[in-house]
């Protein structure tokens, strides 16, 4: 068993070689490298997270395999390969697509992920499930920021590969995706190992904001402290940080609102409030957080903008307040 999991293991290493050589060393890796280069990936960058490049070809990886005596078994095992559904025999799983390659914190290769260079379907193809990789459990760039997270006593968390790279090339050094918008209760716990402090950056399109919501849930349940930055401008923060620099998203992690905050926020600005239904409705929504937060300075003055902003008494708001802690 364990002899199973070390060939897995180094297939993966092998086959991150592989990749990354063929993004850097070979002539049909140029397209790929120009992909790169337009999304301002640099060289150091390439270096630094070992990127790769599949080639267009059903059995590029396979027949390098082979050929270093490796079994098909293996690869099919490791995610690496697809069994042939006419025929036999196995071809590759990545295919014409830039490679991530996903460590874990010990910095070994679990996985990959995989993009398409232009608008084609599925955008990014991961390493099924296998006995090494288990997508809940992954965030990509742990390997490499958990101690930065650790000094900095703060977690960003963003979506994707690129979020990560591109606050990375300007030195921001303590952020991690979750590998997509579910966050899980693996990954908190994972990080809580090193902070106790998370700033979640999603995307901003509505599965991104849907997804900052389950997630601080889940943060909020293991006790850890959340904040939130609502990318203003560009739908992610690789767009923004390559719009308006590191240092402006810099200033919106320093300026990240506590989860209260967010939630007062999104209530106002997702419910009509014109109406007596709409201004019970957002007292509802924003009632479990007041209720749950613990400083009752923070919690005056988020009931008074309430009630500025719905036309309502403050007595009202608090009586709701009074009425959920009596129930829970
Ligand atoms: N993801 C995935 N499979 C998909 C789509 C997304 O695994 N089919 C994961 C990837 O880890 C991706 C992250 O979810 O990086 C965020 O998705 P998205 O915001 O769509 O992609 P970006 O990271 O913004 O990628 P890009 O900037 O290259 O478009
Ligand atoms: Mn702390
Ligand atoms: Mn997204
Ligand atoms: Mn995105
Ligand atoms: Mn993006």
């Amino acid at each position: 068993r364990e002899k199973e999991l070390a060939k897995l293991w180094q297939a993966n290493v092998l086959a991150r070689d592989f990749f990354h050589a063929c993004l850097t060393k070979t002539s049909y890796g140029k397209p790929a490298r120009e992909y790169l280069a337009r999304r301002g990936i640099s060289d150091e960058m390439i270096t630094a997270f070992k990127l790769g490049f599949a080639p267009q070809a059903w059995d590029k990886l396979s027949t390098a395999f082979t050929e270093r005596g490796i079994e098909a078994k293996v690869m099919l095992k490791a995610g690496l390969a697809v069994e042939r559904t006419s025929g036999s025999g196995v071809f590759d799983r990545f295919r014409n697509r830039i490679i991530f390659p996903i460590c874990d914190l010990r910095g070994r290769v679990a996985g990959f992920g995989g993009r398409v260079m232009d608008d084609s379907q599925p955008k990014y193809l991961n390493t099924p499930e296998t006995p090494i990789f288990n997508k809940r459990n992954m965030l990509f760039g742990f390997d490499s920021a958990h101690k930065v997270i650790r000094q900095t006593g703060k977690a960003v968390v963003v979506e994707g590969y690129m979020d990560v790279i591109t606050a990375r090339i300007f030195g921001i050094n303590n952020t991690v995706a979750s590998l997509g918008t579910a966050f899980t209760v693996e990954q908190a716990k994972q990080l809580m190992r090193y902070t106790d402090e998370f700033i979640f950056a999603y995307d901003s399109d509505a599965a991104g904001q849907m997804a900052t919501m389950r997630a601080l849930a889940i943060v909020r349940n293991l006790g850890a402290a959340v904040k939130v930055i609502s990318i203003p401008d560009g739908k992610d923060p690789d767009e923004f940080i390559a719009k308006h620099g590191a240092a402006a998203f810099q200033t919106l992690i320093d300026e990240a609102a506590p989860l209260l905050d967010y939630q007062v926020r999104q209530a106002l600005q997702e419910i009509d409030y014109s109406n007596l239904e709409g201004k019970v409705a957002v007292v509802a929504r924003v009632v479990p957080a007041l209720a749950e937060a613990d400083n009752a300075v923070e919690v005056n003055a988020y009931i008074a903008r309430i009630s500025q902003s719905l036309g309502i008494d403050e007595s009202a708001i608090r009586s709701e307040v009074g009425k959920f802690l009596a129930q829970s």
